[in-house]
């Protein structure tokens, strides 16, 4: 059975609007907004618990554990909300690869959802019950969360590494010649990359703490020892957490196919290389010298290891007969057109105004009263997505009436 002719045929056949490339870059450029939140999610669960146990230990544990069981609450919501875009964009251009592996492991990828309900519920009871003098027991809550988060980023990780191996498709789908379509199986765990991947959190949360020392510098309600408990922190958090990184890391680069060139290809290379002088970097910096920067270089990391994951890609499923550019293209400019739009209009100029209010609200001590700037910024928001709407309805009327009557 030649498998590219499969994938091939499985493709939607109703082709792609736009350049398969324009998918290809908002799946890796949105992904970065995904993994970002789970690391930061994942980063605050951990460091909440570990405060709450240590809270008789030294003052400042409990208030750290309290702000970041707020952190991970509202971190997970962005996760789920961010993972959105590239799972639109993957079922775009790597459909069959995406639905074959999710059917393969079908309860799993169900599961998936069931154990993210739960697991968020038993955040927001740790979070309700996470209080000054809280009893020890509600930390069972937190536990059980963070271990269901750890599964559904399984859950996640073996979704995306089965659907790079469409050459044992048919032996988990027909193992010995018997068809099984119950999905009972994680079928393809590759142990460095999803170690990896889970690992960065640690770091993550470091860069975190800097960020959030600075913005909380202007308020008196964080202490100077406070924040510098927090900052101290934050940089062994980072320092170490980018070293103990580097071990996954180095175990994936030695992990993949033989003859595949990409356990000696530069970009690899490149990540071990940034996490080396992040961590190098994090040891050196001085405990007030910092602000946003740390937290900027994380994240063009993560955009670099976003653009590895597709390269990885790429080099697995192209010798099988499947690339990208070859998607057949039908191309719809008025849809193309409305979704940039959209993303420029209501992502940049609505999301921008609501990001920057938040920013200097929760910067301000007392009332935050807005400038001229915000307010124009206000105005133009809502103008936006008043227009927005009107051109939703109108265009989708029109397109159902033309429909109706061709
Ligand atoms: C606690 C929950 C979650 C965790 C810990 C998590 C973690 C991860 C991890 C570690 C990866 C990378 C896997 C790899 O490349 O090996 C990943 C990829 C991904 N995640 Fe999540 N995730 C979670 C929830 C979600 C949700 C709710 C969505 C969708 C709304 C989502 C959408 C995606 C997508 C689309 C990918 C990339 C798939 C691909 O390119 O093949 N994730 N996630």
């Amino acid at each position: 059975m030649d498998i590219g002719a499969v994938m091939n045929t499985m493709r939607d056949p109703a082709g792609v609007p736009a350049q398969p490339v324009v998918f290809q870059i908002l799946m890796v450029t949105t992904w970065v907004g995904h993994i970002a939140f789970v690391h930061l999610a994942l980063g605050s669960a951990g460091l909440a618990i570990f405060a709450f146990h240590r809270r008789a230990a030294a003052e400042y544990w409990e208030r750290l554990s309290m702000a970041m069981t707020k952190v991970a609450k509202v971190a997970v919501s962005l996760l789920i909300v961010l993972g959105v875009g590239p799972l639109l964009f993957t079922q775009v251009i790597y459909d069959p690869q995406w639905y074959t592996s999710n059917v393969l492991s079908g309860r799993w990828a169900i599961a998936f959802i069931f154990t993210l309900i739960v697991a968020y519920c038993c955040w927001f009871a740790f979070y309700h019950a996470n209080r000054e003098g809280a009893k020890k027991h509600i930390g069972v809550y937190a536990w059980a969360a963070l271990g269901l988060f750890c599964l559904d980023g399984l859950i996640m990780h073996a979704l995306s590494y089965q659907a790079l191996l469409p050459d044992q498709w048919m032996n988990w789908y027909a193992p010995g010649g018997m068809v099984d379509t119950r999905g009972a199986a994680l079928h393809a765990i590759q142990w460095p990359r999803y170690v990896f991947f889970m690992s960065l959190c640690v770091p993550a949360v470091g860069l975190f703490l800097l960020a959030y020392v600075h913005y909380f510098a202007v308020h008196a309600d964080r202490e100077p020892a406070y924040r510098a408990f927090v900052s101290h922190l934050g940089r062994q958090l980072a320092q170490w957490g980018y070293a103990i990184a580097l071990l996954p890391l180095l175990a994936w680069q030695c992990d993949f196919p033989a003859g595949s060139g990409l356990a000696l290809h530069p970009v690899g290379w490149l990540i071990v290389g940034a996490i080396a002088t992040m961590a190098l970097w994090m040891r050196q910096l001085d405990d007030n010298a910092h602000g946003y920067l740390p937290a900027t270089f994380g994240l063009a990391l993560l955009g670099l290891l976003a653009t590895w994951r597709e390269i990885i890609r790429i080099h697995y499923l192209r010798p099988l007969g499947y690339t990208i550019r070859t998607y057949p293209v039908h191309a719809d400019w008025p849809s193309t057109v409305l979704f940039f739009a959209t993303l420029a209009g209501i992502g940049g100029l609505v999301g921008g105004f609501y990001l920057m209010l938040l920013y200097r609200a929760g910067r301000t001590q007392g009332v935050y009263i807005a400038d001229r700037t915000a307010a124009r910024l206000g105005t133009g928001a809502v103008s936006v997505l008043g227009v927005w709407i009107a051109v939703f309805f109108v265009y989708g009327i029109a397109v159902s009436m033309h429909n109706s009557f061709n």
